[in-house]
């Protein structure tokens, strides 16, 4: 089930997505920051209607989200008055604790299976996709191993989807479901995989490359979630224990039977730079492989278009700019041929 959740307060968003994920996707957004909702889901909000200002915000947002029927607000202080204030807003139910409103979510969800009555979901290949990312995710985050066999057919699922829908129609799709981490890898894979393909690789090209864009930021299973999902610049101590995320990536994949030496040295070094000065290893040009360049480009241009719930995704142009104005440290050559897809595609 997707869940919609609105605070004031940016610190809550781990919390809330340790207790939802991966059973539901939660979509956070911070009161008073653009882009908002799609409308679709349950929307949850967690935020002081005590201040005018939030309660105008608050407005503001639900405003055109109206096809959204359940709309649960956390009222920490049950007051009357502010339980009022929440139905007022257009509350179906209130919970006095994030706690309680998870509790809730699981009954809300039983009744809409039971009524058949689902929420609006994403296509169903691209569903597929996200929750075959969840459960590798998950599973690395609880100690197990990946299953090679699970990687390939997130690979597969996202080649069909370029396919189908073209990567504009894939970047909307996925921006408007999904975000963080598994917003980017899906982002990053449909890149590097529609790149592939415009650059007119062989079907087997376009899988190789694209089952190393998959794999390429498992580590970060393993990043402590306040620091992955942290809302904000992450400080220099917390950046360093983010730079370690594609050397636990390679830990990971390196006694794997089934994932290629190619995609684990790939998901290594998706973080060099041709002039060395990326990490974890300071590669030099001569080091890094054509597949590493590739998905190195699509993982940046990736980032910077991605939606984030404190800015605006960067228009496609500006991004690409931005890999132009990246001088000597991409193949500038492999750029110039990224044009087409990155501005047109
Ligand atoms: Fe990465
Ligand atoms: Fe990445």
């Amino acid at each position: 089930m997707l869940v919609c959740y609105l605070t004031d307060e940016p610190g809550k968003i781990p919390a809330i997505r340790a207790a939802l994920e991966p059973r539901h996707q939660v979509l956070a957004r911070v009161l008073g920051q653009e882009p908002v909702f799609a409308p679709s889901g349950v929307l949850l909000v967690d935020a002081d209607l005590r201040h005018a200002a939030r309660v105008e915000e608050i407005k503001h947002v639900l405003h055109g989200l109206d096809t959204i029927n359940e709309k649960l607000f956390v009222v920490h202080r049950h007051l009357h008055h502010l339980i009022a204030q929440a139905y007022a807003l257009g509350a179906t139910s209130v919970a006095c604790s994030a706690k309680e409103a998870v509790t809730r979510l699981a009954r809300v969800e039983a009744t809409m299976r039971a009524s058949n009555a689902g929420v609006e979901c994403a296509p169903d290949r691209m569903a597929d996709s996200s929750a075959a990312f969840t459960s590798m995710f998950s599973a690395v985050g609880a100690g197990q191993t990946i299953n090679p066999a699970d990687a390939e057919t997130v690979t597969s699922q996202i080649i069909a989807s370029i396919n189908q829908y073209g990567l504009s129609g894939w970047l909307d799709n996925v921006r408007r479901y999904h975000e963080g981490t598994f917003q980017h890898c899906l982002l990053v894979t449909g890149i590097a995989v529609a790149f592939a393909v415009d650059i007119k690789f062989a079907a087997q090209d376009v899988k190789r490359l694209g089952m190393a864009a998959t794999l390429h930021d498992i580590g970060k299973a393993r990043i402590p979630l306040p620091i992955l999902d942290k809302p904000g610049r992450l400080d220099p101590k917390e950046e360093e224990i983010m730079r370690q995320h594609p050397a636990i990536g390679y830990d990971l994949l390196k006694d794997i039977l089934g994932i290629s030496s190619e995609t684990i040295d790939a998901v290594r070094h998706h973080h060099e730079y041709l002039d060395g000065s990326g990490y974890p290893d300071a590669l030099t040009a001569s080091q890094i492989p054509d597949i590493v360049r590739l998905l190195t480009i699509s993982d940046i241009f990736a980032a910077l278009i991605e939606a984030r719930p404190y800015r605006l995704p960067m228009s496609r142009e500006n991004a690409y700019k931005i890999l132009c104005d990246m001088g000597g440290k991409l193949e500038q050559a492999l750029v110039r041929e990224f044009r087409r897809l990155a501005l047109t595609a």
